[in-house]
């Protein structure tokens, strides 16, 4: 792809002739991400309903080319698979891991145990008091064993538990946490690998790039393999921005989660460009902010400058992920095209952001032909 394309891909306000242009761009990629990672580690992407359904053939193709392993968005979350009575609604999981199967691609499942897209109800009774141990028990035992039996050998990994350290650095206090202690993360994983002993678990969560929340998670994986849980895996969310964490910041965790025994997987990255409400990004997805106009600058098209940045930043990333390949299973960006990330959302509804490898038209971007080219 030659330079002045690539100016016009990224100029504001011009998307009819960076989308004429970028058929060619298209047709010139032959060799996708996947092949050229393939003896480094897998490139993965977090993808949505619509997509395993097949609603976007163009995008379907993308996951071919590009792609050696796929996430559901939110597809295997607790608030997708069940209803309010509790009773299960497969359809939309079923759709991702038969997606998978169709294309031979390594299928990530996510998660089983989170604070978060689960109702309150399953946690307390009609009077809103906590229900005990022995009930959440019970329900984590059925809703593990079910899920995770009913796709034994078609998804190779499990985040068994997402999230379990607060932004204080100390263990959440959330519903499961106030139950059932530390317990509800031994029990996930333990019910997780007897159900599909070959399923590879991890645990998964954000900010843990950074040095108080990497040292909380070394801790608490220490824990525990001393109470012998079947931990394999540990997950960097890795939702972060532009400016930081840096990439020392990261390998530093990268050593220390290997050091643990561990693989390494990089589960939900993406690179907000945008304003920061707060000094660097979290990924509590509960917190918002105000719209106001300055923290949507690029409403009409990113800058060059800012897009020459975010591409340097994924090149800088995957230089590291590269160097430390013997550590890191994969690499998994939270998302494909910039249209329909999170973070048009969070922490703030209604900006326009650019954090993911493919444009709003479904195109290459910069970023992409950098780490295609390392
Ligand atoms: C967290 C979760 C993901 C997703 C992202 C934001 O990181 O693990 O499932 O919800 O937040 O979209």
């Amino acid at each position: 792809m030659n330079s002045n394309r690539r100016q016009f891909l990224i100029g504001g306000g011009i998307t009819a002739l960076a989308s004429q242009l970028s058929i060619g761009a298209m047709a010139a990629t032959k060799t996708g991400l996947k092949e050229v990672y393939k003896d480094r580690f897998l490139v993965g992407a977090a993808i949505n309903a619509a997509i395993a359904r097949n609603d976007h053939p163009d995008l379907t193709e993308i996951i071919k080319r590009d792609f050696s392993s796929i996430t559901p968005e939110n597809a295997l979350k607790w608030e997708s698979v069940r209803n309010e009575d509790g009773s299960w609604k497969w359809e939309d999981a079923d759709a991702f891991v038969e997606f998978g199967q169709k294309h031979k691609i390594h299928s990530v499942g996510h998660c089983l145990a989170w604070h978060s897209q689960i109702p309150d109800s399953v946690f307390k009774n009609d009077k809103g008091e906590y229900i005990s141990a022995a009930a959440l028990s019970k329900k984590m035992e059925e809703h593990i064993t079910t899920i995770v039996g009913r796709y034994k050998g078609k998804l190779a990994a499990w985040d068994a538990v997402n999230e379990a350290v607060g932004d204080d650095n100390q263990m959440r206090k959330s519903h499961y946490y106030n139950i059932l202690g530390e317990e509800f993360i031994d029990k996930a994983f333990h019910l997780a690998h007897e159900t599909d002993p070959n399923a590879h678990l991890m645990y998964n969560d954000y900010n843990n790039e950074k040095e108080n929340k990497r040292e909380a998670t070394v801790e608490l994986v220490k824990r525990l393999q001393k109470r012998g849980v079947p931990i394999h895996g540990l997950g960097i969310q890795a939702h972060i921005a532009v400016g930081g964490p840096s990439i020392e910041e990261i390998e530093k965790s990268i050593i220390a989660f290997h050091n643990l025994g561990l693989r390494v997987h990089f589960t939900e990255l993406d690179i907000d460009v945008l304003p920061l409400v707060w000094d660097l990004p979290v990924a509590e997805i509960s917190t918002r902010f105000d719209y106001k106009p300055e923290r949507d600058p690029f409403k009409t098209g990113l800058s060059k400058e800012m897009n020459d940045q975010l591409s340097k930043r994924y090149e800088d990333l995957f230089k590291l992920f590269i160097k430390h390949k013997d550590k890191i299973d994969r690499v998994t960006v939270w998302g494909l095209t910039d249209d329909t990330s999170w973070l048009n959302g969070f922490p703030i509804k209604g900006r326009t952001s650019y954090p993911l490898l493919f444009n709003r038209d479904h195109q290459p971007k910069d970023a992409y032909y950098k780490i295609l080219k390392l």
